[in-house]
């Protein structure tokens, strides 16, 4: 089954994470935003190198999934 932005890539941020980033212009919580490629790319590799969240990197599986609805083509 397809992963969905709604279903299983939005519970990955927290709160704080959407509230921080949403001052600098990157919408976590938006789906139009997070849909388009270049800022999912942006998102994945603050993620993937571990300097986002700052303090509390993803676990690897977490950034699997990210990369992998990447993959699939950024699903809803
Ligand atoms: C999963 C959670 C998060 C993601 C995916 C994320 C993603 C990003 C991305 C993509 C940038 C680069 C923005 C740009 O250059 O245009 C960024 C910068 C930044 N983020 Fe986050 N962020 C997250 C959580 C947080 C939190 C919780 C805070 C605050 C406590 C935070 C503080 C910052 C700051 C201060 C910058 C600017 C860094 C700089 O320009 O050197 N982020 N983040």
């Amino acid at each position: 089954m397809a992963l969905s932005f709604a279903k299983d890539i939005r519970p990955l941020f927290r709160e704080e994470d959407v509230d921080c980033m949403s001052s600098y212009g990157v919408l976590l919580d938006d789906p139009a935003w997070m849909r388009v490629p270049a800022n999912a790319q942006s998102v994945y590799g603050a993620v993937s190198n571990g300097s986002m969240p700052p303090g509390s990197p993803w676990p690897e599986e977490q950034v699997k999934t990210f990369k992998r609805w990447m993959d699939e083509g950024l699903a809803a």
